[in-house]
């Protein structure tokens, strides 16, 4: 994972390089480092923590710089300290060298450069010395051959004092390049440099890149220079801030009803066409496999509910399990559901679902991402940036589009009530949430239970519940309960029920547990608790709601840092 960040030319570095990197943090937040180039020497400064820490430094030092590379951190290799965040420098200070990725055979590359100090316990330090190392073949070789060498993914900037120069390396992990009139900027993600820049070149695996004075040459392995025109990128960012929320979580899921509507707007108009040519292909397959990691697999295992519902063959396959034991071939859509478009657990089932013979399609939120440049046909969820790690206006934006889909496949489809119901859902139960977040904050183990439909959303609370809440929780089929998991259920057990209408088969499941002791919470339009529409369609989105505006208000009342839980990241890119 992490945030790789640079720039070079006449804007001020610093502030420059300060902005990109607080647009990097989804990326990994443990620790932050940046070096700067002031004619041939390098500044570095780097520790645990967020770019916050060493705001003033970044800001004092880049100010008399002409370019510098930056780096937000999520721990893989080594954990968070002063030593393992990046950049990482040469024996000579000659090169400073910030990476994304995992370098798989680092040890074996260490163990060949003998004479030479590491200071920390990263993957990453390897290739600073190992390109040191051979740098008297010249730096450009030495990088190919670092390439030829390393295994696994990585995206490195690497910044040469002696010549200059800074070089770019590209493989498996995504890198991109912002041509501004007398600036280049660098970032793992063009969001970071977009109010600066909308030409973009994204880099290639196997391709590294030579930025020197502001021109930038890319090249492959053997040397052949690989011309390309920038992509121009429309960003239309609505807003990067918290306008007045404590969190951008509470902001998101405010901006829950907004976001489906203006969604439904534009799947019925500019985006209509797209939408039939999505459908088209997958009813042009025989059967349509579903591949998410995390939230957006609890969307897919609703999504692939919905479309065997009309009468299309899917399943759901969740990315991380994702092998070539599963049957696909040349009939087969593979269907990858993604917020970032970055998850590289997806990244691996495309690709093994390509070589397979499947034609892939997406449905993806972050514009220009490697799924989406990845995939044969794709469709955005328009939900706009989402910041907090946990995923929620996101989540409803994908099922929104997923069951829209699977309405326009039987012929039907129109958007109701909807935003207003939630509008409403939102505005009637901050109080009674806030509540049952007081009676359920101090609690170690949370049960949800849902049936059907509702089973993806109990497991989705209980994700949130865990991420934000820091609380053990179980998301499970109600009918289950009974299998095993009742044993656990004593006096005051919180047991939270997902209950659409009042003749529910869960219903049943419920009484069981209060039977037992349970504290039993129903969320339901007929709860004493919660005031929710009778709508039985739409309860997935209200239900859902209300578990994320819950596990918002226990992560608010524990004092935990709701935006950035511990040891995550917005956008996961390793395996
Ligand atoms: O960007 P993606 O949708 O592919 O991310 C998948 C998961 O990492 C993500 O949904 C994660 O589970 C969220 N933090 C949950 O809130």
């Amino acid at each position: 994972m992490c945030g790789i960040a640079g720039h070079y030319g006449s804007s001020d570095t610093g502030e420059v390089l300060l902005d990109m990197l607080k647009r990097l943090e989804y990326r990994g937040y443990d620790s932050t480092g940046a070096a700067f180039l002031s004619g041939s020497d390098i500044s570095t400064v780097k520790g645990t923590g967020d770019i916050e820490k060493i705001k003033e430094n970044v800001v004092f030092l880049g100010s008399v710089a002409d370019g510098g590379i930056g780096h937000t951190r999520w721990a893989t290799h080594g954990r968070a300290s002063d030593e393992n965040a990046h950049p990482h420098s040469s024996c000579e200070n000659r090169f400073s060298l910030v990476h994304n990725g995992i370098i798989e055979n680092h040890r074996k590359i260490k163990s060949e450069l003998g004479g030479h100090k590491f200071y920390s316990e990263t993957d990453s330090e390897v290739a600073v010395h190992y390109i040191e190392e051979k740098s008297t073949l010249g730096v450009e070789n030495a990088v190919v051959s670092f390439m030829e060498k390393a295994k696994g993914s990585y995206a490195v900037a690497l910044m040469d004092s002696k010549e200059e120069r800074v070089f770019l390396l590209k493989n498996g992990s995504p890198l991109a390049i912002g041509i501004g009139k007398k600036d280049v900027f660098i970032a793992s993600d063009p969001f970071a440099f977009h109010s600066y820049t909308d030409r973009v070149l994204f880099l290639r695996d196997g391709e590294y890149a030579v930025v020197d004075n502001c021109d930038v040459t890319i090249k492959n392995l053997d040397g052949a220079v690989q011309k390309r025109k920038p992509e121009v990128l429309e960003w239309k960012e609505r807003s990067f801030g918290k306008n007045g929320y404590r969190h951008y979580m509470q902001k998101e899921i405010r901006e829950i009803p907004g976001c489906i509507e203006r969604l439904e707007k534009l799947l019925e108009t500019v985006e209509s066409e797209k939408v039939d040519g999505f459908i088209d292909a997958l009813l042009g397959k025989d059967k349509v496999v579903l591949t998410a990691s995390g939230t957006s697999h609890h969307a897919s295992m609703l999504g692939s509910r919905f479309l065997r519902k009309v009468g299309v063959d899917a399943r759901v396959v969740v990315a991380s399990e994702f092998g070539e034991n599963f049957e696909i071939d040349e009939e087969t859509l593979l269907l990858a559901v993604s917020q970032s478009g970055e998850t590289k657990d997806v990244l691996d089932a495309i690709e093994t679902a390509r070589k397979m013979g499947a034609d892939i399609a997406s449905i993806t939120n972050t514009p220009h991402s490697t799924i989406q440049r990845r995939s044969d046909v794709n469709l955005g969820i328009h939900a706009g940036r989402e910041f907090c790690v946990a995923a929620t206006k996101t989540f409803t934006n994908q099922v929104y589009t997923l069951r829209k889909i699977s309405k326009r496949i039987r012929g039907r489809s129109s958007v109701g009530n909807l935003p207003s119901n939630l509008k409403n859902t939102i505005k009637k139960n901050g109080e009674a949430v806030k509540k049952v977040a007081e009676e359920l904050k101090n609690k170690e183990d949370i049960y949800i239970l849902g049936k059907g439909e509702m089973h993806p959303v109990a497991e989705e609370i209980s994700l949130k519940l865990k991420e934000i809440a820091y609380i053990h929780a179980e998301g499970m089929m109600g009918g289950e309960l009974k299998h095993g998991t009742l044993a656990l259920i004593e006096e005051g057990t919180p047991v939270i029920s997902l209950v659409p209408r009042r003749n529910s088969d869960i219903v049943s499941n419920l009484k069981e547990v209060k039977s037992r002791g349970a504290n039993s919470i129903e969320i339901s339009p007929f709860s004493d608790r919660f005031e929710l529409p009778d709508e039985d369609e739409d309860f997935i989105f209200f239900s859902a709601v209300l578990g994320f505006m819950l596990t918002y208000w226990i992560g608010r009342k524990k004092g935990l840092p709701v935006d950035r839980p511990r040891n995550l990241a917005k956008s996961v890119t390793v395996r």
